[in-house]
């Protein structure tokens, strides 16, 4: 038996050996160095360079704990999942995921394309970049991923097998429980936010039963819904851009669900960056620019969603019922609806719950910070409480701008 056979835990000094054995990847006289650059919550994340050529790919291995050793065991067929999506994706929308060049379901780990010339988008927002080409990016991004995967489009019998190739039970736990029960109820007690912020989170949200009812309905609508393979996390930390392009990574959360998951992630974020900004930048031309710029993403994110997914729908529709006249209507109106609410979910959950986002967390004076996240909460509520009425770009962005 060789030693890559059998699961084990790799470290750096592992890895060489590990390409070397498993892939044909590097030339011959390659000189490998390793140096692992994860800085996520789950996994391993190292860069394999060969020093003399110039090559370089990245290894994402995964522990059967977490990497952030919160005692917490995640299921390592994340792995699987994250690889396998990527690759799927890379087919509905060429060129907007990393390359994957191959996995290994005994050790967990899978190699990819080195994102070296990109920036993750969270930390670009975080010095104010602005990418104008951004929210067409996306929204082509989602609506050939989520379109393609649902029963409008494929084959009924081949999306059954996909919904249960990417069954996904661990980390779809860790979202019913971060995202759409512990905001509500602090049920396991682990919440945290700033003292200055206590009293309202306390009255505002735990106390708000109209609100824990509504978020109630959200949760089963996520659990019960196998509508299309969502990413499941698009956070701004899971795009690397420059200024050509993005690419969406880290799929691990993948598993059929509601496709307006993804785009309240995309909108959710972008509020996010936007308090930063007006927490945090210099007053003057540079900050308005931006600000502009975050207005007409959360806007253009809605709107060309809605646009481009109305025209694909009518190329790729292959269900007859799906024709009916006033069905295609019917049905992106339930996603924007849901995206509306999820995004609530979001904004909510990254306030008052443990993972934290540094756009918010990055604001050192806990009265300015308290005060861009009571407006953010009540942004939230408003998308959650009025979610079937919100239908457009300019509504979510006329939310974000009455709270300011
Ligand atoms: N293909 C890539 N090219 C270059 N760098 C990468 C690549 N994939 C990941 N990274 C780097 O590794 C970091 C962690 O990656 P990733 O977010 O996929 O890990 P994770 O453990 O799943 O994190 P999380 O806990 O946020 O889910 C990224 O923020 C990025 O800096
Ligand atoms: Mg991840």
């Amino acid at each position: 038996m060789g030693r890559f056979d059998r699961y084990f835990l790799m470290e750096c000094n592992d890895i060489v050996e590990y390409v070397l054995q498993k892939y044909e990847i590097f030339a011959e006289d390659a000189e490998l160095s390793v140096e692992e650059i994860g800085d996520g919550n789950l996994n391993y994340v190292f860069r394999v360079q060969d020093e003399k050529n110039g090559a370089s790919v990245i290894l994402k291995h995964s522990g059967i704990e977490t990497r952030a050793k919160s005692g917490r065991h995640v299921d390592t067929d994340r792995n699987r999942i994250e690889a396998e999506i990527l690759m799927l994706q890379d087919k509905y929308v060429s060129g907007y995921v990393p390359r994957v060049y191959g996995y290994d379901p005994v050790m967990c780990c899978m190699v990819m394309e080195d994102l070296k010339n990109y920036e993750v988008m969270r930390g670009a927002l975080l010095k104010f970049s602005i990418y104008p080409f951004f929210a067409d990016q996306i929204t082509t991004y989602m609506v050939n991923c989520l379109l393609a995967t649902t029963d409008i489009v494929m084959d009924h019998k081949e999306k059954k097998q996909l919904v249960k190739s990417y069954v996904n039970p661990d980390l779809c736990t860790i979202t019913e429980q971060l995202v759409y029960s512990e905001p509500f109820g602090n049920f396991a007690g682990k919440n945290y936010v700033v003292d200055e912020l206590k009293d309202y989170v306390e009255k505002e949200v735990y106390a708000d039963q109209d609100l824990k009812l509504e978020a109630a309905k959200m949760k089963f609508g996520f659990m019960e819904h196998a509508q299309a393979l969502i990413h499941g996390d698009l956070h701004s930390g899971s795009i690397f851009i420059n200024s050509k392009g993005l690419k969406v990574f880290d799929p691990e959360f993948a598993f059929y669900g509601p496709m307006g998951y993804d785009l309240a992630n995309v909108v959710a974020h972008m509020i996010f960056a936007k308090f930063h900004s007006i927490a945090l930048q210099k007053e003057g031309r540079d900050k308005e620019k931006f600000q502009e710029w975050i207005d007409s993403v959360i806007r253009e994110s809605v709107d060309l969603f809605k646009d481009k997914f109305t025209k694909r729908y009518d190329e790729l529709c292959t269900d007859c019922m799906a024709k009916t006249e006033g069905f295609k209507e019917y049905y992106l109106e339930g996603v924007i609806h849901d995206a509306a609410g999820i995004a609530g979910c979001e904004l909510i959950r990254r306030v008052v719950g443990v993972a934290k986002v540094k756009d918010l967390t990055e604001i050192k004076d806990n009265i300015l910070r308290m005060e861009q996240e009571k407006k953010i909460i009540s942004i939230a509520k408003e998308f959650i409480k009025n979610r079937e009425k919100i239908s457009s770009g300019q509504q979510f962005l006329g939310i974000v701008k009455k709270n300011l």
